[in-house]
């Protein structure tokens, strides 16, 4: 069944209507999801089980983007993130892009690379020929480590050799090529590293030093590149074909100032990081990847640009490695992590990894639209409108009408807000409902 990922008006409704909805877009029943996500989706004795000296777990919003659209399957994609106008920016986003077919995305095979350092090495390039003439052999006894991996169709596929400083240094060190599959893969590639060592280390004439993956899997990565016709980006006081120069031009000063660079891979990181937490995954990992491939030329890059092509539109693409598993390690026990992977309807680590790009994307064009156009503030100063509405006691809808008396009074004060709230409930209060549908009517 094809089921869509537009859900006009989402953010007005109740938490629970909100569930019904991602149940209908999904086909996940409302209580299944209200189920997994209870207490954030992880009770204290799983939590236990987890990581050493618990003494409770620790919540954080799960929201969805909507609108996302990619290699043409719609996906509602599960974000966990603590930062304000995130979801609403990559669900805006999402929805510019669609206008223009959507993310289009492709995935390297599953390759994560084992290292192992050899230490005292004299005869650097003697080592080097004697390991790689030795690969089948290498290959053959590092498959041995992963026999549930060789049933799933993955295994170690190249052997790679590099010297490291000068002969000096007397190090050399050894890669392993592992395709994952579905898996993240760090146990599995970890534990052939082991496995090999000692080998090598004969091999080579010296010592093992390190055994452990490297989070610069470069040969795991994946690309996204997405269409937005200039006039979805017309704002109210700009037309379509400005703003999409404006992003260029933020886009170019990421790529000539590392400075500018990182604050747009933060953006980028946004997105990705939020499905990287909904999904059970490793973000540190996916994090220490992203930016040591951002910095792989040797100067520290943007790892998403734009560019306007021959019709003026604006096109964005964006390459970052994408260590994700579908099977695995908190995915096994994660309830929250699992009902993610089920409503994203993803089995293989590779869609997951095109999506999670996909909202890096869209949230690097969220933030740069918003940043070329009327500064970022304005966006999150109407939901810090929202928090506040809440502090001084507005409820249901309330909250909103409230926030956007005080955005439009330009006092977002708890004071005002307290004010704004009495005018909202006094039914006679004149003022109050002509500011509200003046409001309502400009939206
Ligand atoms: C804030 O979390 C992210 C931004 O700073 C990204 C950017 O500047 O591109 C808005």
């Amino acid at each position: 069944m094809s089921r869509t990922s537009r859900l006009p008006g989402f953010y007005k409704v109740s938490v629970e209507e909100r569930r019904a909805l991602v149940s209908e877009a999904t086909g996940e029943a409302p209580r299944d999801i209200a189920r997994a996500l209870e207490a954030g989706g992880l009770d204290e004795e799983t939590a236990d089980k987890f990581v050493e000296n618990v003494i409770g777990t620790y919540g954080l919003p799960y929201g969805v983007a909507l609108n996302v659209r990619v290699n043409g399957r719609d996906h509602v994609v599960p974000m966990v993130v603590e930062e304000p106008s995130v979801v609403a920016a990559a669900s805006n986003a999402a929805r510019m892009i669609r206008e223009g077919d959507g993310f289009i995305a492709e995935v390297d095979e599953s390759l994560m690379t084992a290292q192992v350092q050899l230490t005292h090495v004299s005869d650097r390039e003697g080592a080097k020929a004697r390991i790689l003439a030795a690969e089948a052999a290498l290959l053959k006894l590092a498959d041995e480590a992963i026999p549930g991996l060789i049933e799933r169709g993955g295994g170690s596929r190249a052997v790679e050799v590099r010297l490291l400083g000068d002969a000096d240094d007397a190090m050399i060190v050894v890669h392993v090529f592992v395709d994952c599959r579905d898996a993240m893969g760090a146990n599995l590639v970890n534990g052939l590293a082991e496995r090999i060592a000692p080998n090598l280390a004969e091999l080579a004439g010296g010592r093992i030093g390190l055994r452990i993956l490297s989070n610069l899997c470069d040969r795991r990565c994946v690309r996204v590149r997405c269409r937005v016709p200039a006039k979805v980006l017309a704002t109210e006081d700009m037309d379509g074909e400005s703003v999409a120069l404006g992003i260029v031009n933020a886009s170019r000063f990421a790529e000539l100032d590392p400075y500018r660079a990182a604050t747009h891979n933060k953006g980028i990181m946004n997105g990705i990081d939020a499905v990287v937490i909904a999904t059970g995954n490793d973000w540190r990992a996916v994090e220490a990847g992203a930016h040591a491939f951002a910095a792989r030329s040797g100067k520290y890059a943007p790892l998403a640009t734009w560019r306007c092509n021959d019709a003026g539109d604006l096109v964005g693409a964006i390459e970052l490695p994408m260590a994700l598993g579908t099977v695995g390690g908190t995915l096994r026990v994660h309830p929250a992590a699992r009902l993610s992977l089920r409503l994203l309807r993803v089995t293989t680590a590779k869609d997951l990894a095109c999506i999670a790009a996909s909202l890096g994307l869209a949230s690097n064009l969220a933030a740069l639209r918003a940043l070329a156009t009327c500064g970022i503030q304005r966006g999150h100063m109407a939901l810090h409108a929202r928090s506040v509405a809440v502090a001084a006691g507005a409820t249901g809808s309330e909250v909103e009408r409230v926030a956007t008396i005080i955005v439009e009074a330009r006092d977002i004060t708890l004071e005002a807000a307290r004010k704004a709230l009495e005018v909202t409930r006094s039914a006679r209060d004149d003022r109050a409902l002509e500011t509200w549908e003046r409001v309502d009517s400009a939206k």
